[in-house]
């Protein structure tokens, strides 16, 4: 029986829920056999009093705490809330900062003022902000986190217009994301591409404390020993198995099999992005969990440009991204329908940008956006049009400051096979146009800085980059692409295996690889041996420290290489490119293993590729000036010494090695 209680007090939350709804004439209209209208907001209080804000368009519903701006459900189909009801951060923005004195702290930038920015016909975009109270339980940053909603679309698109005020003081910060934690009871596959998808463990396979796994050598990695579903029996899980270049970060996302929906993130424009387009940033992994992340120091390291001085001022719009929902009724095969469906979003999306719907003026127009169009050579010894090469706008600095930048927007291309390039949808703005060239060591920027104006259409005509070198090639040990792929990748173990990674192509990212290398070099280190040794089997993907009982030591890699004649009085070149670096020191000689070393990197690089799982991290290009005086005729051995042994994780990863003759000019 219900009593007279409860009915009273659901007519009270039934009345409260009429608070303040805004209601549209609806346009009726159709997608796949729903009708969307005008989207609807209602500001209400729930039943446990706490204030929300729903937008409805027919086709979902979604809900916010407000004014946090926490998103804390989406009604879809029949999904009462494709996010995870468990869970109390569903869907949100987060940053994590560290102040001087003030440890570490993850802020979820929750609102405190909520707004409706327009209202029409057409769409709903609303407002979450907060700006910074002076105090240091928050990020020094006002933050305004807009959310659209539009007629006839299937999803919510997001941006964040962050800024800081140049008085404000000093603060580092490492990462700022928008997450989804999804409904476990629906989502169980997972798609970041065509060849990455797969059914995925749940989080609770991942639970070592209740025996399900085991950890490995570190957490983000266990071994699913006791899975609910067999089927995921001694696989590893590691979100990082999952990362993704941003150039291919367009969309990712999970799909409900049960119930024919998708959820998707799909990022339309790379501008907003950190650390131009080879930066690795997580996608989807177990949770079920979907990100977008804008700034990370992720495979780079803490050379990411994070931290903001006092007297700096900042603002970046980051966004919109677009969270797609779709389903097939029809329910043959939605693996297959809905990420070919999420694909053909992705694309319109691509093709759209830059949204003219966008209410903020801090997201400048097409109109208000320029052009740069050029053709770039590249002169190693003879001018040729450098296709395939990337090419890209971002703020000034030396060569390769892109790698590290967080701090600005950034806009990149590849040229054509016969190096044109254009690169479009500007922000006004000053900066440098860098790139590089695949096969071809070095990064290339162009002498004059480049000022972009509104409705500009810059034409360079030719661009010429030369490339570093010295004198002819002696001899080379792999392909200049700024990645290890080339060399030797060692199976993976069975015991620890994702299925997912069995093709040599993407092999690397399989967990544990870095322990092969104690295996097959159990006493020496690896010796090369020019015109003998094949990098594909001989050289080692990575150079990392060998594992003795409980403890690692230094190792130390020979290219041995035969001298017909010896320009004593000349200068030799070694050009050395790293494609990753974590918490290493590498020491080179010339003949003598024991010889103070000719030259030495320091310490460098915290990108820990190695432990990611990736095939890169960030790029370092060392050109070593070796005098002829230390070269003999004959035999003559190269030592590479990592000296850096604390663990299994110090080392580097080699892109490139090639030895020049003295200048013949
Ligand atoms: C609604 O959206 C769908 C899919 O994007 C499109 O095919 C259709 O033409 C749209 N309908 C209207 C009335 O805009
Ligand atoms: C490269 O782009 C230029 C300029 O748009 C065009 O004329 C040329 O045909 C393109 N070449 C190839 C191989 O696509
Ligand atoms: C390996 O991957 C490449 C590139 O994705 C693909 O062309 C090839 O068919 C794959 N091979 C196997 C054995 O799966
Ligand atoms: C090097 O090894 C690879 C893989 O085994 C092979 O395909 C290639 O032909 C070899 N190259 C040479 C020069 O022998």
């Amino acid at each position: 029986m219900i009593s007279q209680k409860k009915i009273a007090s659901s007519v009270i939350c039934f009345l409260l829920l009429l608070l303040l709804p805004i209601a549209f004439s609806e346009t009726t209209r159709n997608l796949k056999g729903i009708s969307s209208r005008a989207p609807t907001v209602q500001q209400i209080r729930n039943k446990h009093g706490t204030r929300e804000v729903i937008v409805d368009n027919g086709i979902f519903r979604v809900t916010f705490s407000s004014p946090e701006g926490l998103i804390t459900g989406i009604r879809y189909k029949e999904i009462d809330n494709v996010l995870n009801p468990y869970l109390r951060a569903r869907g949100y923005w987060d940053i994590t900062w560290q102040r001087e004195n003030i440890l570490p702290k993850l802020d979820r930038i929750e609102g405190t003022n909520f707004r409706i920015i327009t209202q029409n016909e057409e769409q709903v975009e609303i407002s979450f902000s907060r700006n910074w109270n002076g105090g240091s339980d928050h990020v020094p940053l006002n933050v305004d986190k807009r959310y659209i909603i539009r007629t006839n679309t299937s999803g919510i698109y997001t941006y964040g217009i962050f800024e800081r005020q140049p008085e404000w003081p000093e603060v580092e910060m490492g990462l700022i994301r928008v997450a989804f934690k999804l409904n476990p009871d629906r989502f169980h596959y997972m798609v970041v591409a065509d060849n990455r998808q797969r059914e995925m463990p749940t989080d609770d396979d991942r639970n070592i404390h209740s025996g399900h796994a085991m950890p490995l050598a570190y957490k983000e990695a266990v071994q699913l020993t006791h899975p609910h579903n067999q089927m995921f029996k001694n696989q590893v899980d590691d979100k990082y198995q999952y990362t993704c270049e941003v150039k291919d970060n367009k969309v990712h996302g999970w799909i409900s099999t049960k119930s024919n929906v998708g959820f998707w993130l799909i990022s339309p424009s790379s501008e907003y992005r950190s650390g131009g387009p080879v930066k690795q940033e997580l996608t989807s992994h177990v949770g079920p969990t979907t990100l977008t992340t804008f700034i990370s120091e992720h495979y780079v390291g803490t050379d990411m440009e994070t931290r903001y001085k006092t007297g700096e001022a900042w603002k970046k719009v980051l966004g919109p991204v677009f969270i797609y929902l779709n389903s097939d009724s029809t329910g043959n095969n939605p693996q297959y329908s809905l990420w070919e469906d999420a694909k053909r979003q992705t694309e319109q999306e691509v093709e759209a940008w830059p949204y003219d719907f966008v209410a903020s003026s801090d997201f400048p127009t097409r109109q208000e956006r320029g052009t740069i169009t050029g053709r770039l050579f590249v002169n190693d010894r003879f001018l040729t049009p450098a296709g395939s090469a990337y090419v890209g706008l971002a703020p000034p600095g030396q060569a390769g400051s892109w790698q590290t930048n967080t701090k600005g927007y950034q806009f990149w291309t590849q040229t054509n096979e016969t190096g044109y390039f254009t690169i479009d949808n500007i922000r006004p703005g000053t900066y440098n146009l860098y790139g590089w060239v695949p096969g071809f060591i070095g990064d290339f920027t162009y002498q004059n800085l480049v000022n972009v104006a509104a409705g500009s259409e810059i034409s360079l005509d030719r661009v010429v980059f030369q490339p570093p070198r010295n004198g002819p090639t002696l001899w080379e040990i792999g392909v200049p692409d700024r990645t290890a792929r080339e060399y030797f990748v060692p199976e993976p173990y069975q015991n620890t295996m994702n299925p997912l990674y069995l093709n040599h192509t993407d092999k690397f990212r399989q967990y544990g690889l870095w322990q092969r290398y104690t295996e097959l070099y159990p006493i020496h280190d690896l010796v090369y041996t020019i015109g003998v040794s094949n990098c594909s089997q001989d050289w080692f993907y990575a150079h990392v420290t060998r594992h003795i009982g409980s403890t690692y030591v230094p190792t130390t890699w020979q290219i041995v290489f035969e001298l017909p004649y010896v320009n004593w009085r000349g200068s030799y070149t070694l050009q050395l490119a790293l494609a990753s670096a974590a918490r290493a020191s590498l020491q080179v000689r010339f003949n003598n293993e024991y010889s103070w070393p000719l030259f030495s990197t320091g310490n460098i690089g915290r990108d820990n590729a190695i432990a990611r799982h990736g095939i890169h991290g960030a790029y370092h290009l060392y050109s070593i000036n070796v005098p002829g005086r230390l070269l003999r005729t004959g035999t003559n051995t190269i030592y590479l010494r990592q000296s850096k042994a604390v663990g299994a994780f110090e080392g580097l990863m080699y892109d490139y090695i090639r030895l020049e003759e003295p200048s013949t000019a």
